[in-house]
């Protein structure tokens, strides 16, 4: 099956209250970008966004200037519909992140659990790429993965673990490490997941 459709078929089936990944506060990934002083305006873009409610909670603390990009349309719909009329004020794009061509730049790179589902070293050379053009110099990402000793799977697919060294040799020498945060997620199911962190800084 192909990624979308797998995606597009997983928001379908399921609501999007019941993911494992689901959150209700986005707490680290708040108080990083908060702890960042960006201004209002400044571009932010969540990569993989889902449905999830980061969006709504960065509206609400008066950022202006956001774009969600999942590969699944059928999740940027439920976020779409959640927020309403507030919707217009975001930029959306149904798009593959490893395919996608950035159209402009960004402050400020998000992504909670979806570059750990890159197994493929191509594909992860993709979003490398496609997040270096992506970011303004001085431009800040945060990626949360799966934890090393975390789960191996997330929605039947197959994840890459990451700890600091890993991650920054991904990311490559372009990129300084600013800060790592370690989150036990407890899921719907009352599972737990070990969760990391990374804030990094484009030279
Ligand atoms: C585990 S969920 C995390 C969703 C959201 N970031 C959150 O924390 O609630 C992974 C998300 O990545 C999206 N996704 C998976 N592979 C993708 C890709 N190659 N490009 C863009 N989005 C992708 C999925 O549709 C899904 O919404």
């Amino acid at each position: 099956m192909s990624r979308k459709k797998h995606w597009e078929q997983f928001y379908s089936d399921k609501s999007p209250l019941d993911v494992s990944w689901f959150q209700q506060q986005p707490t680290i990934s708040l108080a990083l970008i908060n702890s960042l002083k960006l201004p209002k305006q400044a571009a932010i873009i969540d990569v993989g966004g889902g449905a999830s409610v980061l969006v709504d909670h960065l509206l609400t603390e008066g950022y202006h200037n956001l774009a969600v990009l999942d590969i699944s349309a059928q999740a940027l719909a439920h976020s779409q519909s959640r927020l309403g009329k507030q919707a217009e004020q975001v930029e959306w794009f149904a798009d593959d992140i490893t395919t996608f061509k950035p159209s402009r730049k960004f402050d400020l790179w998000h992504d909670r659990a979806v570059f750990h589902f890159l197994t493929d070293a191509t594909d992860r050379k993709h979003y490398v790429a496609n997040l270096k053009s992506a970011l303004v110099p001085k431009g800040h990402v945060v990626i949360a993965t799966f934890a090393m000793g975390g789960p191996t799977k997330c929605s039947n697919l197959d994840i890459v673990q990451y700890d600091e060294a890993k991650m920054c040799a991904e990311l490559g020498n372009e990129f300084v490490l600013r800060d790592v945060h370690h989150e036990l997620h407890i899921t719907p199911a009352n599972k737990e997941q070990s969760f990391i962190y990374f804030h990094l800084q484009k030279k």
